[in-house]
Parts: C-alpha cells; sequence; structure tokens
C-alpha cells in the first residue's frame, strides 16, 4: 500500500461550528438533602468500594460544581468535597444526569449548538452518524426510517434553519462497494469499520478523482486506488489528530494519490502516476489554499530485486526533487514512512535507504512495530490510527524545528527558515491535501 499525501490548509473558517465548549449554557440542578442525597453506595466499613455502575459514569455533558466553585467534569463520588465529614460514595446525581441526556439526546444538542452560535458563527451543517443500535430489533428497525426523519425535521425546525443542509452516514455494508489505505482488508472485503479517529468532520475535505472538494471520509482512496479494496489508511486519523493538536490550522484538505502495487519507478517524473499527482495537487489549490506537506508511504513492491532495492535511496531521492520543484515548493515538507514489510527478501536494504535519506525538511516516521493483517503486507486498523497520529505530531514538530533551530548560523537553512516562515504566515490561505 502506498498513501501519498498532500497537506494543505485553506480559509474556511468562517464556517467553523464550535459546538465544543457550549458549557456556558447549561442547565442546572442542585442537590440537597443527606446523607442519601450525598451518596453512600459501595462504602463499607469506612471505605469506598470504587465501584462505578455505568449509569453513573463521567460524560463530557455532566459537569459538577466543585467546592471551590469552579466547574468540571463530574465523577462519582460526587459529593467527595462537600460532604467531607463522611465517606462518600456512590449517589442518585450521576444517574440523574445520564437518564437525563439518554431521554431526549436533543436536550444536550440543542443547547450546545445554540450556545455555540451566540457570539458569531453560523450552523452550517449537521453530520450525523448513528443507527448501529437500532439494528437489533425488527421493530427498532422498521420504525427507524420515519423517526429518523421525524428527528431531522425537529432539529431542523428547533435550531430555526428549515433547510440545513444535513449529512449522514451511512452504517455497515453501505460502503462495501467501495474499492489506499488496507486496514480492515480480509479476503479482498473491507469490515467496514471506522475507528472514531477516522470519522468525518467538517473541517476536513478530501480531493475526489473528479477534482471535487467533499467532505472526507473513509476509506479515503475508494477512486483513486480503484483496483483493490480500500480500507482504513492513516489519512483521516492524520488530519483529525492535527486538527486537535493545532486549533490554528483551519481546514485541512487531503489530496489522495496513492497507488496500491506501485514500485518507485512507476512514480518516476514523466509517468502517468506522477503527472496525476501534480496535476491533483495544481487542482486543489484553484479556489485558495497552500500545499503544506507531501505524506509518503511507499517501497513494499521494490523489495523483491536486489536491483530495485539497491537503487531505491537514488530513486525515491529524485522523486522528492522533482515533486518540489514542480510544485515550486523547493522546501515542501515531506514526512515518509519506513517499510513495516515488504513484498519480496530485500525489505531491509531499502528500510536503510529511507532511515539514511538526508533531505532538508524530511522526517521519517518508522512503521516497524505496528501490527499487520493475517496477509503479513498491510498494517491493521488500529495501526493505520496510530500511524496518522505519528504523522501529524511529526508534522507538528517539524514545523516548529524547523523555525526554532539553529539555522540563523548557516546561510542555507537560514534561507529554508525563512521559507518555512513564509508558510506559516500564510496558515490562513492552507489547504491540506491528502492523496
Ligand atoms: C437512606 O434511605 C434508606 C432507604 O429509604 C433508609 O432506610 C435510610 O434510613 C436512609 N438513610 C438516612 C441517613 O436517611
Ligand atoms: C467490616 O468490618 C467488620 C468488623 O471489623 C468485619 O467483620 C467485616 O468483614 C468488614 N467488612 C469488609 C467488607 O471489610
Ligand atoms: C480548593 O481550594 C483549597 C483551598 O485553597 C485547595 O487546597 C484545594 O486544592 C482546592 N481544590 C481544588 C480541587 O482546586
Ligand atoms: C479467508 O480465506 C481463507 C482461505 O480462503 C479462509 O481460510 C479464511 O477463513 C478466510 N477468512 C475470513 C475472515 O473470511
Ligand atoms: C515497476 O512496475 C512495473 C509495473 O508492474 C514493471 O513493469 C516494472 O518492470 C517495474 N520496474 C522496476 C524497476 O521494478
Ligand atoms: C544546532 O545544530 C546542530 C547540528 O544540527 C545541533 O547538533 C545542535 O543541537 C543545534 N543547537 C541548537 C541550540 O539547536
Amino acid at each position: 500500500m502506498i498513501p501519498f499525501f498532500i497537506s494543505y490548509t485553506y480559509l474556511v473558517i468562517s464556517s467553523a461550528v464550535h459546538i465544543a465548549d457550549a458549557a456556558a449554557d447549561k442547565s442546572i440542578f442542585i442537590l440537597a438533602g443527606q446523607s442519601n442525597m450525598s451518596g453512600r453506595g459501595g462504602v463499607v466499613n469506612l471505605t469506598w468500594d470504587g465501584y462505578i455502575p455505568p449509569e453513573s459514569s463521567s460524560n463530557p455533558s455532566i459537569l459538577r460544581l466543585t467546592a471551590n466553585l469552579t466547574w468540571e467534569v463530574a465523577a462519582e463520588p460526587l459529593h467527595r468535597d462537600i460532604d467531607v465529614a463522611k465517606v462518600c460514595g456512590v449517589g442518585p446525581g450521576m444517574a440523574f444526569a445520564n437518564s437525563l441526556l439518554k431521554k431526549d439526546s436533543r436536550f444536550g444538542m440543542m443547547r450546545r449548538a445554540k450556545a455555540a452560535v451566540r457570539g458569531e458563527g453560523v450552523v452550517r451543517g449537521f453530520l450525523w452518524y448513528q443507527g448501529e443500535s437500532d439494528t437489533l430489533n425488527v421493530e427498532d428497525a422498521e420504525a427507524y426510517k420515519s423517526r429518523l426523519h421525524r428527528f431531522f425535521v425537529d432539529v431542523r425546525t428547533d435550531l430555526h434553519l428549515p433547510l440545513l443542509p444535513v449529512i449522514q452516514v451511512r452504517s455497515g455494508r453501505a460502503f462495501s462497494s467501495w474499492p489506499s489505505g488496507r486496514g480492515g482488508i480480509l479476503n479482498g472485503t473491507w469490515d467496514n469499520y471506522i475507528p472514531p479517529e477516522s470519522y468525518p468532520n467538517l473541517a476536513i475535505l478530501r480531493l475526489s478523482a473528479d477534482l471535487n472538494r467533499q467532505l472526507a471520509t473513509e476509506p479515503l482512496h475508494r477512486d483513486i486506488d480503484t483496483t483493490k479494496a480500500c480500507g482504513i489508511g492513516p489519512g483521516m486519523a492524520f488530519a483529525s489528530w492535527l486538527l486537535r493538536k493545532d486549533s490554528t490550522i483551519g481546514v485541512v484538505g487531503l489530496v489522495p494519490c496513492a497507488v496500491g502495487g506501485t514500485n518507485i519507478s512507476e512514480w518516476a517524473r514523466g509517468g502517468e502516476l506522477y503527472k496525476g499527482m501534480i496535476r491533483r495537487a495544481q487542482a486543489a489549490l484553484e479556489g485558495g489554499g497552500t500545499i503544506r506537506g507531501l505524506l509518503w508511504y511507499q517501497g513494499e513492491s521494490d523489495t523483491v530485486s536486489r536491483e530495485d532495492a539497491e537503487s531505491y535511496k537514488t530513486r525515491l531521492q529524485s522523486f522528492f526533487l522533482h515533486v518540489r520543484a514542480d510544485l515550486l515548493l523547493p522546501v515542501l515538507p515531506i514526512i515518509q514512512v519506513a517499510l513495516a514489510s515488504g513484498e519480496g527478501q530485500y525489505i531491509e536494504t531499502v528500510r536503510e535507504a529511507q532511515l539514511g535519506m538526508d533531505l532538508v525538511n524530511l522526517r521519517t516516521i518508522d512503521a516497524k512495530g505496528l501490527s499487520l493483517e493475517p496477509d503479513g503486507l498491510h498494517l491493521t486498523t488500529p495501526s493505520q490510527v496510530s500511524l496518522g497520529k505519528m504523522l501529524a505530531d511529526t508534522f507538528l514538530q517539524s514545523q516548529h524545528l524547523s523555525i526554532t533551530s539553529n539555522a540563523s548560523r548557516t546561510p542555507p537553512d537560514f534561507v529554508t527558515n525563512l521559507f518555512v516562515r513564509f508558510l506559516r504566515l500564510m496558515h490562513l490561505l492552507t489547504l491540506f491535501i491528502c492523496s
């Protein structure tokens, strides 16, 4: 598998809806009384047994006012710093709040949506991915369509947005006809499992095969790497982690270009893969954006013959230099992944080439040690998620390093750093393209 990514951010700030911190609009309940309200559940011989029933578990939507009058995510024992003369255990408070949220999910959601736009901003869309729990019995499954319809109508009505765009994710098998990531592929079929780290996000777009920007969903390479079944790759987890670690990044555009089973010679300048990639990168820039990076994970097919493995370093280096030259980005950040597996016996030769490559603004991550699918060639879904996070962390670190390093003492690095600094100033006009 050869995921190849170019990353870029761009300006769609106005559409970013921050639902996250809407705690200003809380529904407040006062819990008062004596020990049974304070909670003694699980307290025996003056010691709490520490057991929290599922109904009383913590939930980011349930807060508690501490004795010091600050709000925090609530956890049992709820009265621990209030009813301090006795040992506190489980009381009714958490179960009450969880039950309230469960009985009417809009209780939390609508308040949060309204609070989110109180200062400024517009609710631009509603992303919905649910239904797994409605597949357990025939009655729920048959009622699902009308219940979901009513729910969408209610949401639009209550938000006073009758035409609010709703984007829903179909569950399970609906994706099975999609044909680069191989996480979750068994015997040529994807298991349809999408890890939470790879869920769609309004701030992550992808460039489709027909050059349209659309909401990114797994499998990211479904219309690019069409000859094989595609599953989970590192792209979505990369973008999600990036957004989480750097809130200034804006919108991430992913430009999928990876094609399974290809060798480095096929990626040489002048070839179809190369031309396609450059074309897609340029198309991704139309309408604004900056290419922020190239994510590269390839080489399995170059481990079969000794000649290929030994030529790998030179070929890869030319490839990187050509990409930078043709995109007019001489110090484009490149993050490559050193192989964890290969089709042939010269894996170590290729790994040495990758790990030994010395190019400005090139970082190498080692995939060795990440777990593989039973085919022994492709990373599992959890490994792909870890890889995505590693790529994002490395990207952020490399930016930091290249700006703060002691470059000013050496002229070539100095130029590099100015350039990177310039790229960073362009932040708001940056697109993340994943390919
Ligand atoms: C707590 O509730 C139980 C059950 O109603 C009752 O038997 C007990 O006396 C109560 N404890 C206190 C301290 O009120
Ligand atoms: C509580 O203490 C009593 C008397 O000291 C003892 O018999 C009992 O086993 C203790 N119970 C637990 C659960 O530790
Ligand atoms: C609350 O305030 C007290 C006194 O200033 C302090 O000792 C304690 O650590 C604080 N607790 C929390 C949870 O902030
Ligand atoms: C995959 O195919 C092999 C051989 O055809 C079979 O033994 C195995 O059970 C299959 N695995 C799954 C998960 O279908
Ligand atoms: C690369 O792959 C292509 C297509 O499979 C093949 O024709 C070619 O011989 C390979 N080139 C090298 C140098 O391995
Ligand atoms: C400066 O660069 C050298 C060589 O790259 C490195 O070993 C050193 O740690 C750097 N010093 C600082 C302060 O970054």
